[in-house]
């Protein structure tokens, strides 16, 4: 009776024996399957196969000029994607000591690509993802899985299997439900180079543990200056579907205090504000997120979808703190918002 109450898709999977062996077999033969992370969910294919690679494209309308993060189980296997012999011994090193610190877990490496793989790109992006059970399934597979975020093109990243049918529902061959994601924000991108390793896209590891990992400054990302080594920097993302976005600071926002649809902003932030205007309107929706960075990175996306499925639909988000451990929530909101990438 439970199915009639909450209608399921036959894909839903679940992270059992019969759910993984599903989704491997799926994989094998060239489908596509959205898998949880401990950042986001992703929607995997066999890297290798251009079939599997046009459908992930097609489903997500994920623009081609942006590619995708190869995804497997062990360093073993992450190093053979690499120009690995070709590599400077700094740079050798710096790999085993990344690998050493955040493998599994949410970092992606850019570094020239193996000669053997064919690619129009003289790079490739690698990371180890933590979650168990896209862990087995990559082990079971032993081929990289390429994932994207589980979200069409432009909308917020999912981090529950819910996010990931509201925008892919029909367009992809199954769904590992893995639960809420652990982290729920993407991983830090970072790209070896001779002098300085790079942040490409701030993510859940902050510079500082790189830094300190590498025993030496890393490069920070230059929002929206110089040219873009990560294309998908380039590209509208995370946007929520509302009439009105905006991302202002705590003083702008208090204008709108009484009048706006939805406020996201931190607990504090909506305390505060509630103590100094009063409660906001009882029909609007008040989205009071964790204080702190990590916390807050884990309810984002799950807030962006709240919004856009609120009948009213303007929407402001109050700017965080500004310092580097809020920096990749700060890129997120700003991309939301359409703050950069001249959109
Ligand atoms: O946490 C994550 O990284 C998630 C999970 C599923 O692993 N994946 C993810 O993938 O966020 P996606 O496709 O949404 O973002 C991948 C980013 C894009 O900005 C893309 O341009 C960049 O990685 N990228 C991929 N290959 C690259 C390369 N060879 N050089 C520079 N940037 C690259
Ligand atoms: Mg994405």
């Amino acid at each position: 009776m439970n199915a009639l109450v909450h209608p399921q898709p036959s894909y839903l999977l679940s992270p059992t024996e019969a759910g993984i062996a599903q989704a491997t077999a799926l994989l094998q033969n060239e489908g596509i399957v959205a898998l949880p992370t401990e950042t986001v969910y992703g929607l995997a294919g066999k890297a290798e196969s251009s079939l599997a690679l046009k459908k992930i494209y097609e489903a997500k309308n994920r623009p081609a000029q942006n590619p995708l993060i190869w995804h497997v189980h062990n360093p073993e296997k992450a190093f053979a994607l690499f120009a690995y012999s070709s590599l400077s011994l700094t740079n050798k090193n710096r790999l085993t000591r990344l690998a050493t610190c955040f493998w599994p877990g949410p970092l992606t490496i850019v570094a020239p690509i193996a000669p053997t793989i064919k690619s129009v790109l003289p790079t490739i992006a690698v990371r180890i993802p933590k979650t168990a059970v896209t862990l087995e399934i990559l082990r079971r597979c032993d081929f990289p899985l390429a994932m994207p975020s589980a979200n069409l093109s432009t909308r917020p990243s999912p981090t529950s299997a819910a996010h990931v049918l509201k925008t892919l529902d029909g367009r992809i061959d199954a769904i590992m439900d893995g639960g809420v994601c652990d982290g729920g924000l993407e991983s830090t991108v970072i790209m070896l180079d001779e002098a300085r390793v790079k942040i490409l896209r701030p993510g859940l590891i902050e510079p500082a543990a790189l830094d300190e990992a590498l025993q030496e400054q890393v490069s920070r990302v230059q929002a929206h200056s110089g040219p873009l080594s990560s294309p998908g920097q380039a590209f509208l993302h995370y946007a929520p579907m509302v009439q009105n976005i905006a991302l202002l600071s705590r003083d702008e926002a208090a204008v709108h205090w009484s009048s706006v649809a939805t406020f996201i902003a931190q607990k504090r932030v909506i305390d505060a504000l509630a103590q100094q205007l009063g409660a906001r309107p009882a029909s609007a929706m008040t989205l009071a997120l964790e204080d702190g960075p990590l916390g807050f990175a884990k309810q984002l996306y799950d807030a962006l979808y709240a919004a856009e499925a609120y009948k009213e639909r303007d929407l402001i988000l109050v700017s965080p703190p500004n310092n580097e451990a809020w920096a990749a929530v700060k890129d997120r909101l700003s991309r939301a918002a359409g703050r950069l990438c001249g959109l």
